[in-house]
């Protein structure tokens, strides 16, 4: 499947990677050094050069001229629903016809996916999964994060986690696994009960068997309180966990805040963030993740990007791949996605694909920028800049990728 060897040298018309602080936010998001016959080289997996072609050393061996192209990091997309099992079309199909999500929420939505997934083998899950996981890479993803948050038992959540690491080792990516331990309040069961098995049993579970590297919890009105989240913030931290939030995505709810205030690693969507939650993120630490494509889909509205932008918040756009709100696992469209809808420039979209998600999943000290004593996690797109990713929606630009230095996909 991938090369036998981890070395090597590239030279493509434009090279170009992130260099701000990172998470890089308000005008560091954009911050991209640009290079005209740039180059790249790699051994065992780890980048010994990048600069001009002409710097090139001679130990890099003989490199491979890509004219027209353009030779960037990765994409890092930390913000999936994987692992799931089947597909919510016509579900797609009724909100055009006049449904909303929350009308859907029961028979469909969380709870179909729910009844999916656990009415499925694992073999028939990893068998579904595989073949996206393996899409992802051939459209750049080199790392991504995998949820849980279908399982809605504490077995059940624990199995999805389970898979999740079993489809991690399968894939080429390196694949972060969050514990979305509220995703939805089980059926026939009292909200406040699940959060409390939530905190007390399942969270220090999956810690303790090492299935996760961090928890998420969906407030929303048909989901979870600021109460619950502030629970699941303080079982996450017993547990030695980041935290993550499904924040103002249907509606406002003050998640945002509240989840800068309890430390989280991201807070998700911010479809409806107030300037509160917008002033929160600039002066804390967590990274706005925003997710365009599922915006898209839903017809939502979009968040505040530029106020958030402009406040100097970090930001990170991610694919949000689930059956239900937002079926692209294309990080091309998510970045073209961004541009035309949120109106991010191509360059602060790039690092939102890139280092700014490698640092919300914990691995921006490997991956993210092209940089010497990083992973050569490298993709040459069919661009003469990036520009000409977002500027072409539905367009796969992706040529190659590499992940530690090893092509895993080529066209
Ligand atoms: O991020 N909002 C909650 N969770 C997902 C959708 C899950 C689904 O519909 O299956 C989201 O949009
Ligand atoms: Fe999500």
């Amino acid at each position: 499947m991938s090369e036998p060897t981890a070395s090597g040298a590239l030279i493509a018309s434009t090279l170009a990677t992130p260099t701000g602080p990172v998470p890089a936010g308000g005008a560091a998001l954009g911050d991209v050094r640009v290079l005209a016959d740039g180059a790249v080289a790699w051994e065992d997996g780890t980048i010994t050069y990048v600069g001009r072609a002409d710097g090139l050393p001679g130990s890099a061996g003989d490199p491979q001229v890509l004219r027209g192209c353009t030779v960037v990091p990765g994409f890092v997309d930390a913000h999936t629903h994987l692992p799931f099992v089947g597909w919510r079309a016509d579900e797609f199909e009724a909100r055009l016809a006049g449904k909303t999500y929350r009308d859907l929420h029961g028979e469909g939505g969380i709870y179909r996916s729910s009844r999916s997934l656990n009415a499925a083998s694992d073999d028939e899950v990893l068998e579904f999964c595989r073949p996206l996981v393996r899409e992802m890479a051939d459209h750049g993803t080199i790392a991504l994060e995998l949820k849980t948050g279908y399982g809605l038992s504490v077995d059940a959540e624990l199995r999805q986690a389970r898979l999740a690491r079993r489809l991690a080792e399968e894939a080429p990516q390196t694949c972060t696994v969050t514990l979305l331990a509220c995703h939805a309040v089980p059926e026939g069961m009292e909200r406040a009960d699940w959060v409390r098995l939530a905190c007390e049993e399942l969270i220090p579970a999956a810690a303790s068997m090492k299935l996760a590297d961090a928890v998420d919890v969906y407030v929303e009105d048909i989901a979870f309180s600021l109460d619950d989240l502030a629970a699941v913030a303080e079982a996450a931290a017993v547990a030695g966990l980041p935290l993550r939030c499904h924040a103002d995505q249907l509606g406002p709810s003050g998640a945002t805040e509240a989840a800068v205030a309890l430390g989280a690693r991201s807070a998700d969507h911010l479809n409806h963030v107030s300037a509160r939650g917008v002033a929160a993120l600039a002066a804390g630490g967590t990274v706005g993740v925003l997710l365009p494509t599922s915006t898209f889909v839903m017809r939502a509205n979009p968040p505040p990007t530029r106020a958030l932008v402009n406040a100097g918040t970090a930001l990170a756009i991610a694919s949000d791949f689930n059956p239900g709100t937002s079926p692209t696992l294309s990080m091309p469209e998510v970045v073209s996605t961004a541009c035309t809808l949120y109106r991010l420039t191509p360059h602060e979209a790039l690092t939102a694909a890139t280092v700014n998600p490698a640092w919300v999943l914990g691995l921006a000290r490997r991956s993210g920028t092209l940089e010497v004593g990083k992973r050569a996690d490298i993709l040459v797109l069919d661009a003469d800049a990036f520009r000409q990713v977002p500027y072409r929606p539905g367009h796969n630009p992706v040529r190659r990728t590499y992940i530690d230095g090893r092509k895993v996909g080529e066209r």
